[in-house]
């Protein structure tokens, strides 16, 4: 079985759960329950076939280690949960663009070792797929990279909300050069996106009317202050659009970050509202408050989206994957429900479908 070979860029707290998660399950059975892992299997890869191979990152604590010192040096702050060996990869030093902004330095001390020759660094480390997980508002680095995975012939996956997979332009580029390209911006294993989709789901199927819903989340960590400053308006429109193909009518929703709160550290909570109309008018109200912890959450989701990709790649799909991004990604190429998504990916997994 060949294995698949992953570069990261942006070695935060999502990268650190990913590298710990394929350790944490590397011997998980495929026969019976894992906790915390739908899929020990997926594509016909289990999670030990994902191998990294190169990372990037700009910060001081970060750049010039190895990637197994990286996702624990500062200001990560996601749970440990997993002993890493060492990796023999050393983290290179990336271009710095908008990766860090004004606000986020006051987390972020950036290296002032050079910068690597990021397409090099993928060729020779035969890197397959260039996995993103930069700050969410960093809009010129994701499209550096975006480029210098074309170049370098890898497969895009894109873990930001910056629109890439969901970007006609972008989506021809790797289906001209016959690579795949899925994104954008990670749906949870169960974050309050999830969540909020699935309970006006029960609703619409359960003849309730919706007549309005607000979702909102405080959390801690680097991403949620980028995110406050830099990203509100990006992420509310991704996260309200997300939960509005869940509801077959309009209705007033808003779904998105209301706060950075520093002592949360990884944490997130979030809170859901949800009002509407029973048989006869009877009122129903949902109040709910949800807490997890970022990083994991976005765990399983990446582990799949890889190896959907590296299947893809088998198979010589180019351009933006529809199925594996409307699973795993709040703004897919192609929008839809949560039940439809899972349908397109059995089967792309079978080979009914080809994106
Ligand atoms: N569950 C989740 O946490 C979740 C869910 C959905 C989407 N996402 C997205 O995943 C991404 C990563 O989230 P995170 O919590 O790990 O963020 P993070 O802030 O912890 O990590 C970002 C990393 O990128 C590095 N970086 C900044 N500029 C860079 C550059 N120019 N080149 C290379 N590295 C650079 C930072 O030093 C940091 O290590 C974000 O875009 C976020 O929106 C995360």
């Amino acid at each position: 079985m060949d294995g698949i070979k992953v570069a990261i860029v942006g070695v935060g707290n999502v990268a650190s759960a990913l590298v710990q998660g394929v350790e944490y399950y590397k011997d998980a059975k495929t026969d019976g329950d894992v906790p915390g892992l739908a899929h020990p299997d997926f594509a016909g890869f289990h999670v030990r076939d994902i191998e990294f191979v190169a990372a990037f990152d700009v910060a001081d604590t970060k750049a010039g280690f190895d990637l197994s010192e990286a996702i624990f040096a500062k200001p990560n702050n996601v749970m440990r949960f997993s002993k890493v060996p060492k990796t023999g990869i050393k983290v290179q030093k990336g271009p710095l663009l908008d990766g860090v902004d004004k606000i986020l330095k006051a987390l972020v001390s950036v290296s002032n070792a050079p910068d690597a020759d990021a397409v090099q660094v993928l060729r020779e480390s035969k890197a397959e797929i260039l996995l993103n997980l930069l700050p969410g508002s960093a809009e010129e680095a994701t499209k550096y990279y975006a480029q210098v995975a074309l170049d370098a012939g890898c497969a895009y996956i894109n873990g930001t909300p910056i629109p890439i997979a969901s970007d006609l332009e972008w989506s021809k580029k790797f289906e001209e050069k016959g690579i795949p390209l899925v994104g954008d911006d990670i749906q949870d294993q169960l974050g309050s996106t999830v969540l909020h989709r699935s309970i006006l789901q029960l609703l619409v199927a359960r003849g309730v009317r919706v007549d309005k819903s607000y979702q909102l989340d405080v959390g801690g960590g680097a991403e949620s202050l980028d995110s406050h400053y830099r990203g509100r308006m990006r992420k509310r429109g991704v996260k309200s659009e997300a939960i509005s193909q869940d509801l077959p009518y309009d209705a007033p929703l808003v779904a998105g970050s209301s706060d950075y709160v520093d002592f949360m550290d990884n944490a997130r909570d979030s809170f859901f509202y949800i009002n509407g109309r029973q048989f006869g008018g009877a009122p129903i109200k949902i109040d709910i408050r949800m807490e997890v912890t970022d990083g994991p959450n976005a765990g399983p989701i990446l582990l799949d989206a890889i190896r959907g990709t590296k299947l893809a790649l088998k198979r010589g799909i180019g351009g933006s994957l529809e199925s594996i991004s409307a699973y795993g990604f709040k703004m897919p190429p192609t929008p839809t429900t949560m039940y439809r998504a899972e349908r397109w990916v059995e089967e792309f997994l079978l080979g009914k479908r080809k994106l």
